[in-house]
C-alpha cells in the first residue's frame, strides 16, 4: 500500500463552467452558503497543524473552480512559504488564468493542471457549457500564460467522451511533440452527469493508446508521476502522454491520497465516503488539533482497508452523494 501523503483540497463547490461530463444538465445544483466552506485560515490550519505533521506533503487545490476563491493568492502564498510543503498544485478550468496566472507562480504556485478537451472552440463551448465560442480561446491563452511564466509542469485533462471529442485525440496528443507539455487522457466515468454516460459510453485508455501509436509509436516513458497516470511517451516528443484508466484498471491499490471538500469533510477516496470526518465542525468546535490529527490518522487507517477490498473485488464501491464539482475532482 502506498503512503498517503497528498491532500487534495477543494476551495469551492462552485464553478464558472458547466462541463457535461461533471455536471447534471438542467438540475439545479445546491450550492454550500459561504459559512458553511472553510475560511482561508481554517484550511491553513489544517495544513499546518493537522496534515503536515501526520505526514501530508502535498497539496493540490481544485474546485469546482478554485480560482473563483477569494483571496486564493493568498491561501497559496502561506501553504507555499511552510517548510513541510514539497509540492504544492491546483487543478482549473483555465478561464481566469492568464490573468492571474503571474500572480500565482509569485505567490509559490509551481504545478497547475489544466482542462482542455477539445481544440475546436464550438465543441470547447458545447462541452464546458459556456455558449461563447471565445472560451476556448481565453482558456488557451490561459494555457500560453501559464507556460510563458514558467508553470512546469503544465499538465492538460481531456476527459474523452465518445462522440464528442474522440476524434480529436490525434491532434491533442499532438501537442505534447513539440512542447515540454503532459496531455493526459482520462476516461469518462459515470460520476456527475450519468444520463450522458449511459447515452454516450466510454473509451478505453487502451483503445487512446492503439490510435496513438499507429500514428507515431508509443513508448513508456522513464519518469514516475505521482497519481493515477500511466505515462507514455510519442519516441522524440518533448512532453507526455498520461492515461488515467479508472474505468478500466483499478488502481486504488496505489492511491495516495485522500480528499477534503470545500465544507470541511475528508473523504478517504473519490467514490467513497465511507468513514469520512467533519473536520470543519471538529475545528468549529475547538477540538484540539491533536485530537483532529488522530481522527486523520484512524481515517488513514480505514483507506488502507477500503482501497485494499476495492483492489480486490477489481473496481471501487461507490457511495457518492456529490458531484465531481463538489468533490474536487
Ligand atoms: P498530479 O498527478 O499531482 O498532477 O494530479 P492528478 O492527475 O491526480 O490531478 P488532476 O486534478 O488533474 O486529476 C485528474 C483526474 O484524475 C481527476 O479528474 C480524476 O478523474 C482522476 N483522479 C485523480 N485522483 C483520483 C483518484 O484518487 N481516484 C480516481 N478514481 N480518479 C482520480
Ligand atoms: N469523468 C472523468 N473525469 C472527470 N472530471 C470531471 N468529471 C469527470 C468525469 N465524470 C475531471 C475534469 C478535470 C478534473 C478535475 O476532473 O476533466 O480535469
Ligand atoms: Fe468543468 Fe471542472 Fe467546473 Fe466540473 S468543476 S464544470 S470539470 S471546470
Amino acid at each position: 500500500m502506498n503512503q498517503v501523503d497528498y491532500l487534495r483540497i477543494s476551495l469551492t463547490d462552485r464553478c464558472n463552467f458547466r462541463c457535461q461530463y461533471c455536471m447534471p444538465v438542467g438540475e439545479k445544483i445546491q450550492y454550500q452558503p459561504h459559512p458553511e466552506l472553510l475560511s482561508n485560515d481554517e484550511v491553513l490550519t489544517l495544513v499546518r497543524d493537522v496534515f503536515a505533521p501526520v505526514g501530508f506533503k502535498h497539496f493540490r487545490l481544485t474546485g469546482g473552480e478554485p480560482l473563483i476563491r477569494s483571496n486564493i493568492v493568498n491561501l497559496i502564498a502561506e501553504i507555499a512559504r511552510l517548510p513541510s510543503t514539497q509540492d504544492l498544485s491546483l487543478t482549473t478550468n483555465g478561464w481566469l488564468l492568464a490573468d492571474m496566472a503571474a500572480d500565482l507562480y509569485s505567490a509559490g504556485l509551481r504545478r497547475i493542471n489544466i482542462s482542455l478537451d477539445s481544440l475546436n472552440p464550438a465543441t470547447f463551448a458545447k462541452i464546458t457549457g459556456r455558449s461563447t465560442k471565445d472560451t476556448w480561446d481565453k482558456v488557451w491563452c490561459g494555457i500560453q500564460t501559464a507556460h510563458q511564466v514558467g508553470f512546469d509542469p503544465l499538465k492538460l485533462n481531456v476527459v474523452v467522451i465518445p462522440g464528442v471529442n474522440d476524434g480529436e485525440v490525434l491532434e491533442l496528443a499532438e501537442l505534447s511533440i513539440d512542447r515540454h507539455w503532459h496531455i493526459r487522457f482520462i476516461e469518462f466515468m459515470p460520476i456527475g452527469n450519468d444520463a450522458l454516460f449511459l447515452e454516450k459510453g466510454w473509451i478505453d485508455s487502451e483503445t487512446i493508446r492503439g490510435q496513438i501509436r499507429d500514428q507515431w509509436g508509443l513508448e513508456s516513458a522513464q519518469v514516475k508521476g505521482n497519481g493515477p497516470a500511466d505515462i507514455f511517451q510519442i519516441p522524440g516528443a518533448k512532453g507526455t502522454l498520461g492515461f488515467i484508466s479508472q474505468m478500466s484498471e483499478c488502481f486504488c491499490d496505489r492511491c495516495n491520497r485522500v480528499r477534503l471538500s470545500a465544507d470541511g469533510w475528508l473523504r478517504p477516496c473519490l467514490l467513497n465516503e465511507t468513514g469520512q470526518l467533519d473536520l470543519k465542525t471538529s475545528l468549529r468546535q475547538g477540538l484540539s488539533v491533536t485530537t483532529i490529527q488522530e481522527q486523520v490518522s484512524q481515517l488513514l487507517l480505514l483507506k488502507q482497508d477500503i482501497n485494499y477490498k476495492e483492489r480486490e473485488s477489481g473496481s471501487v464501491t461507490s457511495s457518492y452523494s456529490r458531484t465531481m464539482s463538489q468533490i474536487g475532482g
